[in-house]
């Protein structure tokens, strides 16, 4: 095991990632974690993640210096090597302007992490202070030309500092000195791999669960899928899946659910239609917010009143991810849209929560549930609002709208997986808008609705860019819908990005 001690920096994640991707297991743990329980979980290198700016701030996060005692390789970064200097008795200061971007790093001694790394090479900087003064014992490996000291080490004692980031992309040589690090430095092999990490988490979920009762709430997606199977392995039949079925999933997806997971996984899953009650729920309502909420509230109590009927429950399954885990750490301030996570758990129920992918990016879920063996259509399946379909209904949502939007959805998503697109585009699905405009087919003039087309690139959803697709791929997706679907005669593509439009319509 390798430990990644979180000091709050944005990259820890992606420090702990990289390291898996070195086929080495990594735990996260928070800076302040005892030393007893570092030393019990017997790790074979720490390292220090970057942090906030200064070392010298009232309640900058420090760990306990007898970390550098335990005899494990450590390697700080940026400001957990600001820190390592000021834990070992350096010193550090504030620099008047900041270093930041992609900066040329001058290797002083190839050995240790930079050894074999490119003597002039390029690395990510992001920081305010600097080394004035190293700890006893040290010496200077690399420099830039506004830092004389841009790493550090004490090969001796195994202790290694960077200042830039070797975790991300614009590092190019990064996973190299990582690896360094990793396999030179701590004699790791990088013979880990997810079907380890399956093994670990079926272990982690029996530990934590022992003989007691799990509730999932299915929703058909990958993360609450992947979670799903994987705890279904560890506890059998002590886990029961609810999947709630509003009414505005796509076409033939309740079917699929209900065929992988009871037929295929054979795990206990109560299917609910609640067709009905959503849509009655939402007859007359035109407000987006309002239907979120609605919905949202809705689901809750079909959960409830199922989970209920279940008798003693004491854990409950979430596919929070990674991501998931930062967002709602962060409070940001404007609600954009109340992404009510459908799904989710009421707030005053009284569970403990099984979240066996918190640590764990997309990719990696996916990756995950290629191992697991689920059906390649959740595996890969797009991102999908909460809310479902109701959501890309501009307007009133009532049966005869739904039937209209699912089928046109059905055929974008057929041709661009014919188009080899799917799995390469974040999202591509249509949207009913509340508008009908003139057309004419055969020699009748016709007045129906129009079908918006929304294909978006993204990384995350925070931000997206609409796809340049082919026009060969408008035109048959655009001729479909108008032939086949039944009161559209009029397709329309969307070239916003988000920002300043969000991926969904409402
Ligand atoms: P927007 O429309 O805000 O969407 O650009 C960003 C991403 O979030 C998805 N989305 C939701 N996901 N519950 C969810 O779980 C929701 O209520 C919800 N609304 C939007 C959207 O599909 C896109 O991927």
């Amino acid at each position: 095991t390798v430990l990644v001690m979180d000091f709050g920096g944005q990259y820890s994640q992606l420090i702990a990632r990289r390291i898996r991707e070195c086929g080495v297991y990594c735990e996260i743990v928070p800076f302040n974690t005892p030393l007893e329980k570092l030393r019990a979980m017997q790790p074979k290198g720490i390292v220090f993640s970057g942090g906030p700016n200064s070392v010298y701030a009232d309640g900058a996060p420090r760990c306990d210096a007898g970390v550098f005692a335990l005899g494990v390789p450590v390697l700080g970064i940026c400001y957990g090597m600001q820190l390592t200097t000021y834990l070992l008795g350096g010193k550090v200061a504030h620099a008047d302007s900041r270093e930041y971007g992609s900066t040329r790093l001058f290797i002083d001694e190839r050995a240790g992490i930079f050894a074999e790394i490119t003597a002039e090479t390029q690395v990510w900087m992001s920081h305010g202070d600097y080394i004035t003064e190293l700890p006893p014992g040290f010496a200077v490996t690399a420099h830039t030309n506004s830092s004389p000291v841009a790493a550090m080490a004490d090969a001796a004692r195994g202790i290694f500092g960077v200042q830039f980031h070797p975790e991300v992309v614009h590092t190019p040589e990064g996973m190299k000195m990582l690896r360094n690090f990793l396999f030179n430095v701590c004699g790791l092999k990088g013979d880990w791999d997810m079907g380890s990490f399956v093994d670990q988490a079926v272990a982690a979920i029996r530990a934590k669960v022992g003989g007691k009762q799990v509730l999932c709430a299915l929703s058909g997606g990958v993360d609450s899928s992947v979670a799903a199977v994987l705890v279904h392995r560890a506890v059998g039949d002590q886990l029961t899946c609810v999947f709630v079925n509003h009414g505005f999933l796509r076409k033939g997806e309740p079917e699929q659910v209900v065929k992988t997971f009871r037929d295929g996984f054979h795990i206990n899953l109560v299917y609910v239609d609640a067709t009905e009650r959503f849509m009655n729920r939402l007859r007359g309502v035109l407000d987006p917010e309002q239907k979120r909420k609605i919905i949202g509230e809705e689901f809750i109590r079909v959960f409830e009143a199922e989970a209920a009927k279940l008798g003693d429950i004491d854990f409950l399954v979430q596919g929070t991810l990674y991501p998931d885990v930062i967002e709602s750490g962060t409070a940001t301030a404007a609600v954009i849209k109340s992404h009510h996570n459908v799904g989710g758990l009421p707030e005053d129920m009284k569970f403990q929560l099984v979240e066996p992918l918190r640590d764990l990016f997309k990719d990696e879920v996916r990756a995950l549930g290629r191992e697991i063996n689920l059906p390649e259509d959740i595996v890969w399946r797009q991102p999908f609002p909460g809310p479902g379909l109701a959501i890309r209904i501009i307007g009133e949502v009532t049966e005869e709208r739904l039937d209209i939007l699912r089928e046109a959805d059905a055929i974008v998503y057929q041709e661009i997986k014919i188009a080899g697109l799917y799995r390469k585009v974040w999202q591509s699905f249509a949207v009913l808008p509340a508008m009908k405009s003139v057309g004419v087919m055969g020699d009748e003039r016709t007045y129906a609705y129009t079908i918006g087309l929304r294909v978006v690139a993204s990384e995350d959803g925070m931000t997206a860019d609409w796809v340049r697709l082919p026009y060969e791929v408008l035109d048959v997706i655009s001729r479909r819908i108008v032939n086949e679907v039944t009161g559209v005669n009029r397709v329309v593509y969307d070239v916003t990005s988000k920002p300043p439009s969000t991926i969904e319509w409402e």
